[in-house]
């Protein structure tokens, strides 16, 4: 391959790389639907468990149907108690998300459930083992972190109740637990965003139901996707009231910096979930009596949109930025924003590993080379070092300060 010939697609952009049958994103006229059915109805009316069934089978269960699936959600919503010790022995300074993916990633280790299912359904097995238990983590990492005890999950409650009942230990009221649902729902897919899509390449290599969702809570965890949501939210903080946006809008535009919770790979118009999560983030705000970080949002929403700079560039608001004040108003803390991303999207993460596994072929592209070509090997003797020796400086293990200062120039064939 010649590098002076070749189309390199920068972040794969405009890339398709397979079918789907899950989620259809048009980001020209700002549509998201699942198999099928429009974002803005599942929003209004499915329960997140409705919403798993139908990516898992790609059709609306009948009543009968999702009462066994939710039957089958909450029989598995408690954690191996061997596990108990391995999130009891988290260093202090774990994040939820580190917290996370290792537990998840503990999780294969201790799955028995699903070993005698039949070929195939395995798969849907563990998907549905890890949809039910990401909430368990989540909410009992946060409440071990605070000194408080775990709560037992409750089978009388729903996937979204149930979690904020784990949360705080107190049953949520029903408009708390919808708005949450709801936030579930609009967040369980999104075509072959990076993390979907980092699932689906550890699936094409065969690797199991675990080892792909572990993939995709690495990749999620970045501020340019599911860390924005977080990120959104510091915004907001640091504002601290809506008198001072202009100020910070202006500063943070000097420096040239983003703003997070605008911009989209393939939304050219507003992402049809940023709409919903803004009218519901102002009606949390408002029944909870403070509406301080939905004001904010709003006033930086209407300099933004209203700058050439995001014009030009067709940036506009995405489905992060009225996460954090809803999220907010729900109190949930700010650094379980991630996880809370990830128990959404698992059932998207799950349903595109079992349709990869359906169809499928190494997921294996290519990159052009453009370093140097015909090198002659050059004896050590003949070698320049690129700092002076350094022979009492020693590379301490876990004290990689003490290391010399060379092992961490970077290669010189990188950009500087
Ligand atoms: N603030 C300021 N400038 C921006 C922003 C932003 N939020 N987003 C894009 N730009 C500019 C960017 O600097 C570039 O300008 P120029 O052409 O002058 O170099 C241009 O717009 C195109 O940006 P890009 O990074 O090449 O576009 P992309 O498609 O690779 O990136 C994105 C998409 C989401 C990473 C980007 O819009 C971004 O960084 N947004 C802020 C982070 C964020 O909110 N992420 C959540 C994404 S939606 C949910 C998810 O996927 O998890």
């Amino acid at each position: 391959m010649d590098p002076a010939t070749v189309e390199i697609k920068r972040g794969l952009e405009g890339v398709v790389f397979t079918e789907t049958h899950l989620s259809a994103i048009d980001g020209e006229i700002g549509k998201l639907s699942y198999c099928g059915y429009d974002i803005k109805d599942l929003a209004a009316r499915a329960s997140y468990e409705e919403t798993a069934f139908l990516l898992w089978y790609q059709r609306l269960p009948a009543a009968t149907e999702l009462e066994m699936l939710s039957n089958w959600l909450r029989s598995n919503r408690r954690l191996p108690k061997v596990v108990w010790g391995i999130m009891h022995s988290l260093p202090e300074q774990a994040t939820p998300m580190e917290a996370l993916r290792t537990i998840a990633s503990t999780l294969s280790m201790f799955d028995r459930a699903c070993v005698h299912e039949e070929v195939g359904g395995s798969s849907l097995c563990r998907s549905v083992s890890l949809t039910a238990k990401l909430p368990t983590i989540v909410a009992s990492f946060d409440r071990l972190r605070n000194d408080r005890p775990p709560i037992e999950p409750r089978d009388d409650l729903g996937h979204a109740a149930n979690f904020l009942y784990m949360l705080s230990g107190e049953e949520p009221d029903p408009a708390s637990a919808r708005a949450l649902e709801t936030y579930f729902v609009l967040l369980a897919d999104h075509g072959m965003n990076a993390s979907t899509f980092s699932a689906r390449v550890t699936a094409s290599t065969l690797g199991d139901v675990y080892s792909s969702v572990v993939t995709a809570l690495g990749t999620l965890k970045g501020p340019l996707h599911g860390g924005a949501s977080q990120a959104s939210m510091e915004q907001l903080l640091e504002i601290g009231s809506p008198r001072y946006v202009d100020e910070w809008f202006e500063k943070r535009m000097a420096r040239k910096e983003r703003i997070f919770g605008f911009g989209h790979r393939v939304y050219k118009v507003e992402d049809p979930r940023a709409r919903i999560l803004r009218g519901m983030a102002r009606t949390v705000a408002e029944r909870s009596g403070n509406t301080q970080w939905y004001e904010i949002a709003a006033r930086l929403e209407e300099r933004v949109l209203a700058h050439p700079y995001f014009k030009e560039r067709r940036l506009s608001t995405n489905v992060d930025y009225y996460t954090g004040p809803l999220l907010y108003a729900l109190d949930i803390p700010l650094d379980l924003f991630i996880p809370m991303f990830a128990v959404s999207r698992i059932a998207g993460w799950t349903s595109h590993v079992l349709e990869q596994q359906q169809n499928n072929r190494l997921i294996r592209p290519r990159a052009v080379y453009s370093g140097p070509t015909d090198v002659l090997w050059n004896e050590m003797t003949d070698r320049e070092p690129m700092v002076e020796a350094q022979p009492e400086v020693q590379c301490v293990a876990g004290r990689p300060a003490n290391c010399p200062a060379a092992l961490q120039v970077p290669p010189r064939f990188w950009p500087a």
